[in-house]
């Protein structure tokens, strides 16, 4: 992280706790409505923290989480001090998406646990930047859609993975396509949120959270995030090797007089 503990970067803003960093949507007057700045500027968090961060939470100002993309940016008007993007057949076209792409994809490095704080609405892209993280906690009043297929677009901020990963391929094509808007109590009941709190309550909560998720060994944290995050794609059998081989890597890193003792491993 920057000396600072504070820090703004295109209608973001980055603070540090301790172990925890927030970075918090900061345009509540468009419901934090998102530009390709905004991308840009969560592309450039990962370069600020430093690796005493153990848990990133991801939040917006004011009563909605994200109301997506700034919908200004398909009128002929645009974002006053947003360029207009290169067109798709520009060869530069893909670069610049997967450079948006990088403000998203950061926040499932290992070495961080992300955590998306979501009161309000959760639309489109900041249904994806929920998505983006590894837990959501939503308040009572939270309400998610996809909405880029009614708009005659592809989700592509890298909310469709996740999306199946943890709805399921009927489910999700069934949000998509019917860009129907779900309550935080159907989020819980599909697993997009790990906790739902009352709205008040919402900062406290992520706040414990955060709290708890610390109670692991940072080295074991990260050493188990990543493997829990390759399960899906090997089977069994190369789960089991993997599993060998993440703890014989993370025993040798550590120091000798540091080594756990055969009867904590057995009693864990
Ligand atoms: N882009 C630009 N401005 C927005 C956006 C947006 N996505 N969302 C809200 N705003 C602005 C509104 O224009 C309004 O501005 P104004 O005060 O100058 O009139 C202000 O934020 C407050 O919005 P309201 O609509 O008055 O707030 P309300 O609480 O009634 O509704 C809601 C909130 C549901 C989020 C509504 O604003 C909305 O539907 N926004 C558009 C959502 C959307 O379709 N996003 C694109 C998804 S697709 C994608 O992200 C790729």
């Amino acid at each position: 992280m920057s000396a600072e503990p504070t820090d703004r970067v295109a209608g973001l803003k980055l603070e540090v706790e301790g172990a925890v960093a927030t970075v918090t949507l900061m345009r509540r007057e468009r419901r934090n409505a998102m530009t390709p700045s905004m991308w840009r500027g969560l592309a450039q968090v990962p370069g600020r923290l430093s690796g005493d961060v153990r848990v990133v939470v991801v939040a917006g100002d004011g009563p909605s989480f994200c109301a997506g993309i700034d919908l200004r940016m398909f009128t002929p008007e645009g974002v006053p001090g947003e360029d207009r993007g290169l067109s798709p057949s520009d060869p530069g076209f893909d670069a610049q998406l997967a450079g948006y792409q990088a403000g998203f994809r950061w926040l499932r490095d290992p070495a961080i646990v992300s955590i998306a704080a979501v009161r309000g609405h959760a639309i489109g892209a900041g249904f994806q930047l929920a998505l983006a993280c590894d837990l959501r906690v939503l308040a009572d009043d939270a309400q998610l859609c996809m909405k880029e297929p009614a708009l005659g677009l592809v989700p592509d901020l890298t909310g469709t993975k996740p999306l199946v990963d943890i709805v399921g391929l009927p489910r999700a094509v069934e949000l998509c396509l019917t860009a129907r808007t779900i309550d935080a109590a159907e989020a819980a009941r599909l697993g997009l949120a790990e906790r739902v709190v009352p709205a008040a309550e919402l900062d406290d909560a992520v706040r414990e959270l955060a709290k708890e998720l610390q109670t692991a060994d940072p080295a074991a944290a990260r050493a188990t995030k990543a493997l829990l995050a390759h399960a899906h794609e090997r089977s069994l059998d190369e789960q089991a090797v993997a599993e060998r081989a993440a703890q014989a890597r993370l025993l040798q890193a550590r120091p000798a007089d540091q080594q756990v003792q055969p009867t904590q491993a057995v009693s864990g």
